[in-house]
């Protein structure tokens, strides 16, 4: 039988032609349906957490482009309020917690009842997507996640996290191996609910030492994957170890993630040489989309030049940025599947 999803069979190991195509933060401010949307829910967790509204957010950008990929619309810090910490996104400023003082302000469980609208959203996005679209869940990576309930914002590169990491590694750990395990439960229950891949983003993994790398990124990864494929062994997960660097290769091997998603400072010769241990996705410069034009062309061109033909799937190096125009990205759509 020939899978009808072509993002799940590349993730699964095939290459097609032309590649899926999705794009992180395909859900945004970008787009004027989903401005109006956010202004309806009045705020951005209220939209999160409003299963029909985050499943309206999640299918927009698929009506519009029809991208390969619908990826479910939530924030990776919400598994930081169901710990317990209070969280808040002011306008324009990213999200806000108290920063964290010790282990007990750390749930040792997920709160279900903070979750439930997230899995609600994805069987409403599941019935309403075309059969060709893979529904995908995501987590933040549990370092990603631990820097920002330690620090209580990304406002400041993380300093007190990484004090932390500097005075007492052990707690960190300890703070990190709850989180990784809500992430495996958090993940399990997208799948579940019918999600039928999974990204784990390790936004901030580029602001670890190497040996910093292997202990808080590797080792909480690898014991995502780990518990997760238990539970569904056909889900494939996507790896992003943001700004990773030389350390994307050992990530790719020691973590067990099936693809690797790059950010833009990998070059695509790096890129190739990581598509020979499995799928790669990525990974167009955010700011070329928005210059759009020949700059747009040429950088599409060299990608696919480089990374088609093998396990690949279009995507930006980042989240698109508010300031995309539309027609840029329709513009992509055309050139990464072969239109005029
Ligand atoms: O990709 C998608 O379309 C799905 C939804 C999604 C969001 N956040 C929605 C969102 C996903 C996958 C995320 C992941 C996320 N959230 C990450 C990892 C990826 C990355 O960007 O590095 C991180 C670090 C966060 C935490 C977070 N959420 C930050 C730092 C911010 C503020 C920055 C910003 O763009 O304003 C958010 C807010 C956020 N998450 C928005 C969206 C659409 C903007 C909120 C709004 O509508 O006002």
């Amino acid at each position: 039988m020939t899978e009808p999803k072509p993002l799940l069979a590349v993730l699964r190991g095939k290459s097609t032609e032309p590649p899926p195509l999705w794009l992180m933060r395909q859900a945004g401010r970008y787009l004027p349906e989903y401005r109006d949307l956010r202004e309806k829910a009045g705020s951005f967790l209220d939209l999160c957490l409003t299963p029909e509204f985050a499943a309206e957010a999640t299918v927009q950008p698929i009506r519009r482009f029809s991208f390969d990929g619908a990826i479910l619309f939530s924030d990776i810090l919400v598994i930081a309020k169901a710990l317990g910490r209070t969280l808040a996104f002011r306008d324009g400023d990213g999200p806000s917690l108290p920063p964290l003082t010790n282990m007990n302000g750390l749930s040792s469980q997920p709160d279900a009842a903070v979750l439930a609208p997230v899995y609600a959203t994805l069987r409403l996005a599941k019935a309403a997507l075309p059969a060709s679209t893979t529904l995908l869940g995501f987590a933040g990576g549990a370092w990603t996640v631990a820097a920002y309930v330690i620090d209580g914002s990304g406002r400041n590169q993380f300093a007190e996290a990484r004090r932390w990491i500097a005075e007492q590694a052990v707690i960190v750990d300890q703070v990190i191996a709850r989180i990784a395990d809500a992430t495996a439960t958090h993940l399990i229950a997208q799948l579940d609910a019918g999600a039928e891949a999974v990204q784990i983003f390790d936004s901030w993994a580029g602001l670890l030492t190497p040996e910093q790398f292997r202990r808080f990124v590797i080792g909480p990864t690898r014991q995502i994957v780990d518990a997760v494929r238990a539970r569904h062994p056909q889900a494939p997960i996507i790896g992003f170890p943001r700004n990773a660097g030389a350390l994307y290769a050992a990530y790719f091997a020691e973590t067990g993630v099936d693809a690797l998603c790059l950010d833009q400072s990998v070059t695509l010769e790096q890129a190739r040489a990581l598509q020979a241990h499995g799928p790669v996705q990525g990974n167009l410069d955010p700011a070329v989309l928005v210059t759009g034009g020949a700059t747009l062309d040429r950088a599409v061109d060299d990608i696919l030049a480089a990374l088609r033909g093998r396990p690949f799937v279009f995507n930006l190096g980042h989240g698109i940025l508010p300031e995309t125009p539309p027609a840029h990205v329709e513009r992509l759509v055309r050139l990464v599947r072969g239109g005029p």
